[in-house]
């Protein structure tokens, strides 16, 4: 999907933009101001509110989803247009609840502000009131359909993002509008009226609950009072708090957010969070993002005999334990204490990701994937996720994977052992692959044999696919026209005679087809597969392959990097990977790291001899991730700075380091020494930016730059099936979706326990409690349903940094256990 750029004209102005940009998009992105309330950027146009009226080259349209063609002629004001809008924002008033004072969005309301801006000062128009309920939806959400205007951003955000469909219009009960506001009303006015006074919000799934992942993205894209986090409710008012912006940790997305902080009450004067707030025109957020916000590791002051306690068990560490939850500074200082003192570094999520992509990089020449999840979703249309729980490891690709398809009229393969219900939800065009675990090979070699230019293959790889076609026979129905004699009577002559006619009938017959053992090995339907792809392919132009983590931490990693590079290159397929946990692209590229824990170890936010801890309960305190400044490294390659939200009053990593004799005045001292041979710059912490021009452009820290080497001649190794598990019971290392690390796990809103997740059937089988029996050991775990799994594999959390569910996998996301009932 190219983009081809043009020139047209907005109001007289000049502006550049790409043919097929909506007409909103082309003023914004030039700085030109057209109302909208409906509209959500990256999402498709509802027409719900029709304020974005403007004429193009002389015909009134709605700028939100009119699409710019060279030349176009663009007026945004004319008094038509004007006396449109401000009657379509009357009727938005009319019985809306004169609340303002107590309402959640006092202050930055649209309706507030669209109703000054168009100078709305009387109101001709009126309808008797209708009662409508408020309501609490999910975990977190509040509905307040009083206040509520119709304008469907939280259903299109829903849908077109988020992926869940939670929401849809549901009648109101409400009058009908009055015929004789036909003649007085303008045209827009009167249809936008009489459609809104037929709604209301309510759960798709015709019940009072949404059921869904929580991530309140429909509160954050609400103009008004109506959708609000239930915490939230009557809490705080938003001019009294303090914006801070930030970036939310949790998972290697690194999303922009503003931590929203006021002191906490009249009897309490601290600094408190009340709620995190994100662009959401350009960045959605999940659960955890939104709503894992508040753990902060409070009321820690220097204690000095716990320091000094820390520097001895640094100076005789053998081994640092950490995880990929920390800054790039602190991952840089920790690394030059293995560079000063030959300290052993143990981070095993980041190491198989650095492994991985060390072998990526000794193939392809590249340090890094180079295309980017922003990319995939402005251009690609036939998106593959392979090694990825979509649902749970990382929303933004999950957000990338679905929007592709409702977007881009996009196609779209998942491939993952696990069952899934809600991805196939995604659009009508997503097939699922729900192979046995260790197949990702084959997975690989099934993209390479639909999607490879023959001629870029060697002839060892083409003769390899070729032993994956059969000549089989399969009997279809057909519809052929057969004729049929008839006997009919002649209506003028009453006589019967006999004709000849052609009729449809179906038959069947067998034919030959080319059966897909790739296809047929990871559970597809190889018989009807080829008419399927033929469709799915059709007219797509732009494919993108995700890669996550079961590919990193898969025995046969290495020849899994060679297939990648081999898809690069002969697929004309870009390539992007789901880092593991937080900042494990930082982490891995800072540290130097070991394969093994060994002797004395000092664990920071994970197990140790001495153990250094934000969470409240280690030998010497640590700062929160909302108590930090420093850098962490995006899913889409960025570097981009968070900032502290809370005080801290103990010491942090820097501190250390200075008593070691390594350290620097301030923590953000290390952000411009970080490695320039990595990809990293020469800046200063203070001169990082972190927010979007109106445009959209991310505007965050600076990207990182891809190293190149000389890549070697694509090539892979041939499937081994002797890593493919089968049979017995299996377990997958995977979180719940908002649960990510012990952050998550912390925070007041953030519901999801640590237990055994299974498919509703499954669960029944295996009762309430469980000892799960891995190799190396065993855990017990309560045993919780997931509505959205299928299949008997079993999932178990790594959220908790002390359960040891990361060692009893041993690295990998697989397992073959036994599991008994307790
Ligand atoms: S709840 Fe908010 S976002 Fe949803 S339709 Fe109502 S006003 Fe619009
Ligand atoms: S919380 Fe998220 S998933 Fe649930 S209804 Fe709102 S946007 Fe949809
Ligand atoms: S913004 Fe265009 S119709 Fe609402």
């Amino acid at each position: 999907m190219s983009r081809k750029e043009i020139t047209i004209t907005i109001d007289g102005v000049e502006c550049r933009t790409y043919e097929g940009e909506y007409l909103l998009n082309a003023a914004r992105a030039n700085g030109i101001f057209i109302p909208a309330i409906c509209y959500l950027t990256r999402c498709s146009p509802t027409l719900a509110c029709r304020i974005c009226l403007v004429e193009a080259d002389g015909k009134r349209v709605y700028s939100c989803n009119a699409k710019a063609k060279e030349g176009m002629s663009v007026v945004t004001q004319t008094q038509e247009i004007l006396e449109e809008r401000r009657a379509i924002m009357e009727v938005y008033d009319v019985n809306h609840p004169l609340q303002c004072g107590v309402c959640d969005q006092h202050g930055e309301c649209e309706l507030q502000n669209y109703t000054l801006e168009l100078e709305v000062d009387s109101q001709r128009f009126a309808i008797a009131d209708t009662k409508r309920e408020t309501k609490n939806w999910s975990t977190v959400l509040h509905y307040d359909a009083g206040l509520c205007i119709v304008c469907e951003r939280c259903v299109t955000v829903c849908k077109d993002m988020i992926g869940d469909s939670a929401l849809k219009t549901g009648p109101r009960g409400g009058g009908a509008v009055d015929k004789s506001y036909k003649e007085s009303a303008p045209k827009d006015a009167y249809a936008m009226w009489n459609k809104l006074q037929k709604s209301i919000i309510v759960p798709s799934n015709g019940t009072e609950h949404t059921n869904c992942s929580d991530c309140g993205e429909c509160t954050a894209v609400c103009p008004v009072g109506a959708l609000t986090e239930r915490d939230f409710v009557y809490k705080a008012n938003p001019w009294e708090l303090k914006e801070i912006p930030a970036t939310c940790m949790h998972c290697s997305s690194g999303c922009q957010i503003y931590y929203e902080t006021r002191f906490d009450s009249i009897d309490n004067t601290e600094e408190k969070i009340f709620r995190v707030k994100n662009e959401w025109n350009y960045v959605s957020l999940c659960g955890a993002g939104r709503f894992a916000y508040d753990y902060e590791n409070r009321g820690v002051t220097k204690d000095t005999e716990a320091f000094d306690r820390a520097v001895e068990a640094l100076e005789k560490a053998e081994t640092i334990r950490f995880n990929s939850f920390i800054t790039n500074e602190e991952a840089l200082m920790l690394q030059t204490l293995k560079r000063e003192k030959g300290i052993k570094l143990y981070n095993p999520d980041a190491r198989a990701f650095q492994k991985f992509l060390e072998i990526y990089r000794a193939k392809s020449g590249k340090s890094l994937y180079e295309s980017d999840y922003r990319e995939i979703m402005r251009e690609s249309d036939f998106v593959i996720s392979v090694g990825s729980k979509l649902r749970n490891d990382n929303p933004n690709a999950r957000y990338a994977f679905n929007n592709v398809q409702k977007m881009n009229k996009g196609s779209g393969f998942y491939v993952q052992p696990v069952g899934d219900k809600l991805v196939p939800t995604f659009g009508k065009s997503v097939e699922c692959f729900e192979h046995r675990p260790g197949d990702e090979e084959a997975a690989l070699y099934l993209l390479l044999d639909l999607f490879a230019d023959r001629e870029k293959l060697s002839k060892n790889i083409a003769d390899y696919l070729a032993t994956f076609h059969e000549k089989r026979e399969k009997s279809v129905k057909e519809k052929v026209m057969k004729e049929v004699t008839q006997k009919v009577v002649d209506k003028e002559t009453g006589e019967e005679k006999e004709v000849v006619k052609k009729v449809p009938e179906m038959v069947e017959k067998v034919v030959e087809y080319d059966h897909n053992l790739l296809v047929e090995r990871l559970g597809g339907d190889a018989e009807n597969f080829n008419e399927l792809f033929e469709k799915m392919n059709k007219k797509k132009e732009s494919r993108a392959l995700i890669a996550g983590e079961d590919l990193y931490t898969h025995p046969r990693y290495e020849n899994i990097a060679s297939l990648l590079h081999l898809i690069e290159k002969s697929c004309d397929m870009k390539v992007v990977m789901v880092p593991p946990k937080g900042n494990s692209i930082g982490v891995s590229l800072i540290c130097d790291l070991d394969d093994e824990v060994s002797g004395y170890t000092v664990g920071y936010n994970e197990p140790g001899d001495f153990r250094l801890s934000a969470l409240g309960d280690g030998d010497l305190d640590m700062p929160a991730m909302n108590q930090q400044e420093g850098t962490m490294v995006t899913m889409n390659r960025q570097v981009v700075p968070t900032n502290a939200a809370l005080e801290y009053g103990g010491y942090e990593l820097n501190d250390l380091m200075n008593a070691l004799g390594q350290g620097k005045r301030l923590t953000v001292e290390w952000t411009e020494d970080l490695p320039l041979e990595k990809g990293f710059q020469k800046v200063r912490f203070d001169d990082l930016p972190n927010g979007y021009t109106n445009d959209g452009k991310e505007m965050r820290g600076y990207p990182l730059t891809i190293e190149r080497s000389k890549a070697s001649t694509p090539t892979a190794k041939r499937v081994d099936d002797s890593v493919v598990m089968e049979g017995g019971d299996i377990a997958y290392r995977a979180n719940p979706q908002r649960q990510f690390n012990d952050f998550t796990d912390k925070a007041h809103q953030i519901f999801e326990t640590f237990s055994l997740r299974a498919s509703p059937e499954r669960a029944k089988e295996l009762g309430e409690k469980v000892e799960v029996v891995f190799e190396k050991g065993s855990i017990v775990l309560d045993v919780t349903a997931d509505e959205r799994m299928s299949g008997d594999i079993v999932e178990i959390p790594d959220f908790k940094s002390d359960s040891g569910v990361v060692d009893l996998f041993g690295g990998r996301r697989y397992a073959k256990v036994t599991i008994k009932k307790v």
